[in-house]
């Protein structure tokens, strides 16, 4: 990964990441604080990264690995002799105690969830949030423990299964917890972190949109030069933002392309266009191709096969368009950081993982583009505030995620446009009164999805023979996981009630109770 060259002027906290599940929360709460700071895995931290990248203060993750083998990964011993404080989490620790002189063995007595400290000395970890004497909940997920502690420390809190729970160097401002400072089980957490970069590193946090912003349009003039960009807006937040950003760095170099694909919500299209046409006066290129996907879809029925026809057809229409953009150099993406975050695995040494939802698969290569992705660094709720700060209307940049192939995975079974417009217009009802009932925001994704089912019901008088229609709403904080939304009977009653009276073609409603796993979210 290479460096943020936007974020020099910002004091900057280094992740070393040894591959545990929470590492990125590391980064939210730090980022939550104002206090810049990056991920990067143990094993590119070396001397000439460091003194390129100059933390200001140096985190180390937990891992899955073992600390007492002669495998373990370690920390470069240079993190040790920068001088800014240090703080070890979990398997951090460990390694610090293992590679400072102390002593750290596989234990039989695993611990697990939630437990409780005591904090038995003073320390500014704790300043102001924890007392000696205090027990406090924190959250635990070990199985080696820290055997003997290096010279030079002390233990400042203990817990009964971590006689060693949090220990201190004050002289060197080194610092390890046993315990997940970054999840939200321990309560305390964040301000123990905040404590840590701001009042024991000095971090003044100095990390905003607004500064974001500045810099992000400066570092977009630089690499793009006089090319021309072209953007592929999808209706989503992460294309738009992108799109407002670069179009503020660069102007009429930028010109996005919006293909209506008929299995968008409903008003997407002309929502897009009117906000980016004649609002933002972005050029635009406004692609009517509901013919073509249905067309191509037509008796399709395997979900994985419309997935790739439609991802297909998608670049054959973007390619077409944006060939007739004379010069186009660039592509922009709006990538973000959850999706660069490179991840490190024990075996096979460092891999890369990384999503390709945002990628408009396998274009950059044919039409031989390199690409912007400006908001590479930030969290889902960082470019929501961004948006906020380029002035993208509040409804707009909270929309819940919507995926590429559209409607037609909401379509069990072979698309028809008399199918998309049913579903689109229930889906409209259904979010309608979510948004009146006021839950929208409380909600990771709502939508209706309906079933290639035909049941009788009886209206008025007369016999109908209508789709069934499955309503499904999440929680999730990332979309890996998620629980269905416990709406009240009543909500789900008038719901379906509306949609019955006003959409024609559905006469039954059904709530989907699945979570994820072992559910996904979507239906195909
Ligand atoms: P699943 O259905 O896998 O979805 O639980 C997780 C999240 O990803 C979205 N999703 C997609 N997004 N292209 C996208 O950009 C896709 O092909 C795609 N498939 C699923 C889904 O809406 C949910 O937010």
């Amino acid at each position: 990964m290479t460096l943020d060259p936007h974020a020099e002027v910002h004091e900057r906290a280094l992740i070393v990441d040894f591959g545990s599940q929470v590492t990125q929360l590391i980064a939210r709460r730090l980022r939550e604080s104002g206090v810049y700071c990056e991920i990067h895995p143990f094993n590119r931290v070396n001397a000439a990264f460091l003194a390129e990248y100059a933390p200001r203060a140096v985190i180390l993750s937990g891992s899955p690995a073992s600390a007492n083998m002669s495998t373990s990964p370690r920390a470069a011993d240079e993190i040790f002799e920068l001088g800014v404080p240090i703080l070890g989490i979990c398997y951090g620790e460990q390694t610090i105690c293992a590679q400072l002189g102390g002593d750290v063995e596989q234990s039989d007595h695993k611990e697990f969830g939630r437990a409780h400290v005591e904090v038995v000395k003073e320390s500014p970890l704790f300043e102001g949030v924890w007392d000696v004497g205090g027990k406090y909940q924190v959250w635990m997920s070990h199985g080696d423990r820290v055997n003997a502690i290096p010279e030079g420390f002390d233990v400042i809190a203990r817990s009964g299964g971590a006689p060693f729970a949090a220990i201190a160097d004050e002289t060197r401002r080194i610092y390890a917890v046993q315990f997940h400072p970054e999840v939200v089980h321990t309560p305390d957490g964040a301000k123990l972190l905040e404590n840590f970069t701001k009042h024991i590193a000095g971090l003044t946090g100095d990390w905003t949109m607004a500064a974001f912003r500045e810099e992000a349009v400066a570092a977009i003039r630089e690499q793009v030069g006089s090319a021309r960009v072209i953007c592929g807006l999808s209706g989503g937040v992460d294309s738009s933002v992108a799109a407002v950003l670069i179009h503020e760095a660069i102007g009429e170099q930028l010109t996005c392309v919006f293909v209506d694909t008929g299995l968008m919500r409903a008003n997407e299209g002309e929502e897009v266009v009117g906000l980016f046409r004649d609002s933002y006066n972005i050029p635009l290129i406004h692609v009517e191709a509901e013919d073509l996907f249905l067309g191509k879809l037509e008796g399709v029925d395997d979900p994985e096969k419309k997935r790739k026809i439609i991802g297909a057809t998608f670049i054959d229409v973007f390619e077409a368009e944006a060939g007739k953009i004379e010069n186009a150099e660039f592509l922009a993406q709006g990538t973000l950081y959850p999706d660069v975050i490179e991840s490190v695995s024990f075996d096979g040494g460092p891999s890369v993982t990384i999503k390709s939802h945002h990628n408009v698969g396998g274009l950059p290569e044919r039409m031989n583009l390199k690409l912007v992705e400006p908001l590479r660094e930030l969290f889902k709720d960082e470019v929501r505030a961004l948006g906020r700060e380029l002035g993208l209307p509040d409804h707009f940049v909270g929309r819940h995620p919507f995926p590429g192939p559209g409607l037609a995975i909401r379509i069990p079974g072979a698309v028809t446009k008399e199918k998309a417009d049913i579903l689109r217009k229930a889906d409209a009802i259904y979010l309608d009164e979510i948004r009146k009932a006021g839950l929208y925001d409380e909600i990771w994704q709502a939508f209706a999805v309906l079933l290639p089912v035909r049941t009788v019901g009886v209206m008025g008088d007369e016999r109908t023979y209508d789709h069934v229609l499955a309503l499904r709403a999440v929680t999730s904080t990332d979309g890996m996981t998620a629980d269905y939304y416990p709406f009240p009977h009543e909500f789900l009653g008038s719901c379906a009630t509306r949609i019955i009276n006003e959409v024609r073609g559905v006469n039954r409603v059904v709530y989907d109770i699945t979570s994820k796993p072992p559910g996904t979210i979507e239906w195909e």
